[in-house]
């Protein structure tokens, strides 16, 4: 943990803690991964291979890991993160277009981040709300039957409101 900032010095030694409690479980990269994003907000390259010496595994493993599941982040995220369900009922209802429309009306394609760090568009897969199609996710939320662009500029406004 060479770091000279005080402040990233705290998020390594909540890591750690993590890492600690963490590492009695079977399975234990997976958790440590979410936890880790979650203090950190995303994934760098120096977060992993500090996972991986206190794991002492290869830190491939963990970029491997990082890499396979699309929740996990090597790029910082906005602070809302637009999940676009690009399942079977969403896609036959129109995730397509429901993604152009947020790419559009937020200047950004998927994958990235709005210049104001306020979201990042990102896909999932089917969430369970398949008659709501289609539908996107933003934290705990899940918005439906997004099928114009008045309707998601209204979502978009209020989490801009409350930013
Ligand atoms: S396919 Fe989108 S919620 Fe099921």
């Amino acid at each position: 943990m060479a770091n000279n900032n005080p402040a990233k010095n705290i998020l390594y030694q909540k890591l750690q803690v993590v890492i600690d409690e963490k590492m009695e479980l079977q399975n234990p990269l997976i958790e440590i991964l979410h936890q880790a994003q979650e203090i950190f907000g995303y994934l760098p390259a120096e977060v992993q291979q500090f996972i991986a010496d206190q794991m002492r595994i290869p830190v491939g493993s963990v970029y491997g890991t990082v890499t396979f599941y699309n929740f996990f982040s090597m790029e910082p995220r906005g602070k809302h993160v637009i999940n676009v369900c690009t399942g079977t009922a969403c896609y036959v209802k129109g995730a397509s277009k429901l993604i152009q429309m947020i790419e559009e009306e937020l200047s950004l394609n998927m994958g990235e981040t709005t210049k104001d760090g306020q979201f990042t568009l990102t896909s999932v897969r089917c969430v369970g709300a398949c008659s709501l199609a289609p539908i996107f996710t933003i934290g705990e939320e899940i918005f439906g039957q997004i099928d114009s662009r008045n309707k998601l500029k209204t979502i978009l406004d209020k989490f801009n409101r409350y930013a």
